[in-house]
């Protein structure tokens, strides 16, 4: 199969639309990554999402609309999940909600709920209603890669396996929506985003994390696949005094040198200790850049094929929150052997 690449204008949003009709994949943008779609009631056609990625069958798919008229058949609002689409829909938040019978099994993986969003990408939006019907869509990366935030990553995973991808640049968010279980009175927080769990508590008078203990099986299917891992091992470090710790200890171990994925002040501060360019990669000024950037990142230490990458955090609250949640998961996925955590010496003296 060739691979089409268009530009989201009026003949790109039509083939899109038209292929989704007809039971084909498309790659589309969206504010938070970009996803593959297909025709979420058609069974064949969400079959071909999981033979495109290599996905395993029990994670289930998030179910795009462009309205809420579209959304009635797929899914039960309870009141919360009411309140929530009045406040953030079109946006970054997938509603996991009771399912209605029509949804195929294929697409909730046998659960007897469905997630649900509205994305606010105006070519995602156009591209749904044009072709006025639900779409199903995971991130359009190969399985266990980092999730697209350019067209061309999508290309680089599925060149040849899908018809056709709509390019619309660079995605705004860079990490993938919140995931909410909104069956309840209050939201169970399942994957941290954008919109962040300080926001949904102050907004719905709290907010839960979900407890992985008493429950059979994780309550987001997907949280407990191998993710976004580089082909290096992945260090992450607290700040750059941590950071060049751990490079010095790296040395010691292998003179090749590591890649340094940093924030642009400690990329300054590297540079200023005489560090190449082709040593350091940015991940800008605050929290916003650094999602936008850390899964473009990611690829680009396997496109130079670093062996071993250190990567700067951030704190652990507001968007932070889902920035460490996607790193610790490429930590914990890419370490072996021998990446791991190093505290700043800063903060190893206290607590
Ligand atoms: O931003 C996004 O959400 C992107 C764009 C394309 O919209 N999509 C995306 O889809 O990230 P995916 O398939 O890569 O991640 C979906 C996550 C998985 O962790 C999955 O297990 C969880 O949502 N999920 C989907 N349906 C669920 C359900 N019924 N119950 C619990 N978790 C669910
Ligand atoms: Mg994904």
């Amino acid at each position: 199969m060739q691979t089409k690449v268009m530009p989201c204008d009026e003949a790109g949003i039509r083939a899109a639309a038209g292929l989704l009709r007809c039971g084909e994949l498309v790659g589309f943008p969206t504010e938070t990554v970009y996803g593959l779609g297909a025709a979420a009631l058609q069974p064949q056609a969400v079959a071909k999402i999981f033979a495109a990625k290599g996905r395993p069958a029990d994670n289930p798919l998030i179910v795009h609309i462009a309205s809420r008229e579209m959304a009635e058949p797929v899914a039960r609002f309870t009141p919360l999940a009411e309140k929530l689409a009045a406040r953030f829909w079109p946006g970054p938040l997938t509603l996991v909600l009771p399912r209605r019978a029509v949804v195929p099994d294929i697409v909730t993986a046998g659960l007897d709920t469905v997630g649900l969003r509205w994305p606010s990408h105006p070519a995602a939006a156009a591209m749904i209603a044009a072709a006025g019907l639900p779409v199903a869509a995971p991130s359009a990366n190969r399985s266990g890669r980092p999730s697209p935030t350019l067209a061309r990553h999508v290309l680089e995973d599925l060149a040849g396996r899908v018809p056709l991808i709509l390019d619309a640049g660079p995605v705004e968010i860079g990490l993938e929506s919140t995931v909410v279980d909104a069956t309840g009175a209050l939201p169970v927080l399942l994957r941290p985003g954008k919109i962040t769990m300080e926001e949904l508590a102050s907004f719905c008078g709290g907010c839960l994390l979900p407890d992985g203990k008493s429950s059979e099986r994780p309550p987001a299917p997907g949280m407990k696949y191998r993710h976004y891992a580089p082909q290096g091992a992945l260090y992450l470090a607290a700040d750059y005094r941590a950071a060049e710790a751990l490079r010095q200890r790296l040395l010691a171990a292998d003179p090749a040198p590591p890649l340094m994925l940093l924030s642009d002040a400690s990329a300054n501060y590297f540079r200023g200790q005489g560090l190449p360019e082709d040593e350091i990669l940015s991940l800008g000024a605050n929290e916003a850049e650094f999602a936008a950037r850390l899964f473009a990142a990611l690829r680009e230490a396997d496109t130079r094929r670093a062996g071993r990458i250190i990567c700067e955090t951030t704190k652990e609250s507001g968007l932070g929150r889902a920035i460490m949640n996607r790193l610790a998961k490429a930590a914990a996925a890419a370490t072996e052997p021998g990446g791991g955590v190093l505290p700043s010496p800063a903060a190893e003296g206290k607590a």
